[in-house]
């Protein structure tokens, strides 16, 4: 059977971590893989998240199967986290939230679910957008398409170009759109803009499916949630998907959920029904060590106030180096041409040059970002910025 299957190439992104470790070079730096690092290039276990684990396995008393939606008391937390205390209103009832695999468990158990509601629907998606999108809803077999997002040479969005293509799609699409801190290019919708795209998702019947995978590390929880609130009060039916892998720093955990908004609340009793079935029978039920210890978090005051605290200093760091890095090439290339990454938010940005740039920067100063020229700024620290600058300034 296997003689038929042909090797495939690795991920770009596990390919080019593999290739990091194996670069014998002393000064290098790696801006790939998507996780959040400190000053000393660590992912930290956060604070919040050590002392709720303690509490979490003094507490345990089985192992027992949870649910295929997981934890009751995630869930219910994670709708407010997203929706905020109104739950998007109106009908508040209309919302159902099932716990995932982390966000890309709920990326695939929500295509499943258009799939089974309505095959033949289109989804639109981004572009450019992280590549794991393509392959978590192209998976399921539902067509795909790209609308216009951002022009990475003119380091700009194409608003009007996205409203254009959404203007043509056929009513009953569905439109993928990232939350806030969108991956790969650091570039958000405004709060006017996200209003826009409202009236166009309801005057076209369209429906948005949004991806929070980045809550908190652009401007706060309750901001970096506006635009999404807005649409899921205004529409009558919509996805979320939700990560806590960024946010909690428990990527390995695998804590996420799948929110759907449903018309009325029979409708959100069917649709859940088959949120269910979809994830009973891709991985049956999620695992529950990572949402036990962010249900922990989110229920206790103190352990909140700590996680906002530490959310805010992974923010701040990120930011911190936005900043330093446009400075730093401000001064070296005595232009502005790289001042956009101080605007952008989020551990990404494309830098905008070629791929023949990147690979020099990989070959020659051993700085490693994807071949789209995407960077984590989470990996530049005061230790190597003026390294990267400087590279960055020779082969741009
Ligand atoms: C845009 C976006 N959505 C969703 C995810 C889902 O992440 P996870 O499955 O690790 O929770 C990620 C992670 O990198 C992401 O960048």
């Amino acid at each position: 059977m296997f003689q038929h299957l042909d090797r495939l190439s690795p991920d770009a992104i596990l390919g080019l971590m593999a290739q990091f470790r194996a670069d014998p070079a002393t000064q290098k730096v790696d801006l790939g893989v998507g996780v959040f690092r400190d000053l000393n290039g660590n992912t930290p276990i956060l604070e919040c998240v050590r002392r709720a684990e303690q509490t979490v396995l003094k507490a345990q008393t089985t192992k027992s199967y949870v649910a295929a939606a997981g934890r009751a008391e995630f869930n219910d937390a994670v709708e407010e986290l997203a929706l905020g205390a109104s739950r998007a209103a109106p009908g508040a009832r209309r919302v159902r939230t099932a716990q995932t695999p982390g966000g890309c468990g709920a990326l695939r158990v929500g295509a499943e679910l258009i799939r089974a509601a309505a095959p033949k629907t289109t989804v639109h998606v981004s572009d450019p957008t992280w590549g794991n999108h393509i392959s978590l809803l192209g998976s399921s077999g539902l067509k795909l398409e790209r609308y216009p997002y951002y022009d990475a040479r003119r380091r700009e969005l194409r608003f009007d170009d996205m409203l254009a293509h959404l203007d043509r799609a056929a009513p009953g699409d569905v439109v993928l759109v990232h939350a806030c801190c969108h991956n790969p290019t650091g570039a958000d919708l405004s709060m006017s803009q996200w209003k826009r795209l409202t009236e166009l998702l309801l005057h076209r019947q369209l429906t948005p499916f949004l991806d929070l995978a980045y809550q908190g590390f652009g401007s706060n929880l309750e901001d970096d949630a506006a635009g999404i609130r807005l649409v899921v009060e205004s529409v009558p039916e919509a996805l979320v998907a939700v990560s806590f892998s960024k946010n909690l720093g428990l990527y390995r955990e695998r804590a996420g959920a799948i929110i759907t908004v449903s018309e009325t609340e029979s409708r959100a009793d069917a649709a859940q029904s088959h949120v269910l079935q979809i994830a009973r029978s891709i991985y049956s039920m999620p695992p529950d060590h990572g949402a036990a210890i962010a249900a922990c978090i989110f229920a206790d005051p103190q352990l909140r106030r700590s996680w906002i605290e530490e959310l805010g200093a992974m923010r701040d760091r990120i930011a911190g180096m936005r900043s330093l890095l446009a400075s730093h090439l401000r001064a070296t290339t005595k232009d502005g041409t790289f001042d956009f990454l101080e605007r952008q938010r989020g551990m990404f940005s494309l830098l905008g040059v070629s791929s023949e740039a990147v690979e020099a920067l990989r070959a020659r100063h051993h700085i490693y970002m994807l071949g789209d020229s995407r960077m984590n700024l989470a990996g530049i620290t005061p230790g190597n910025v003026a390294y990267v600058a400087e590279a960055i300034a020779a082969e741009q």
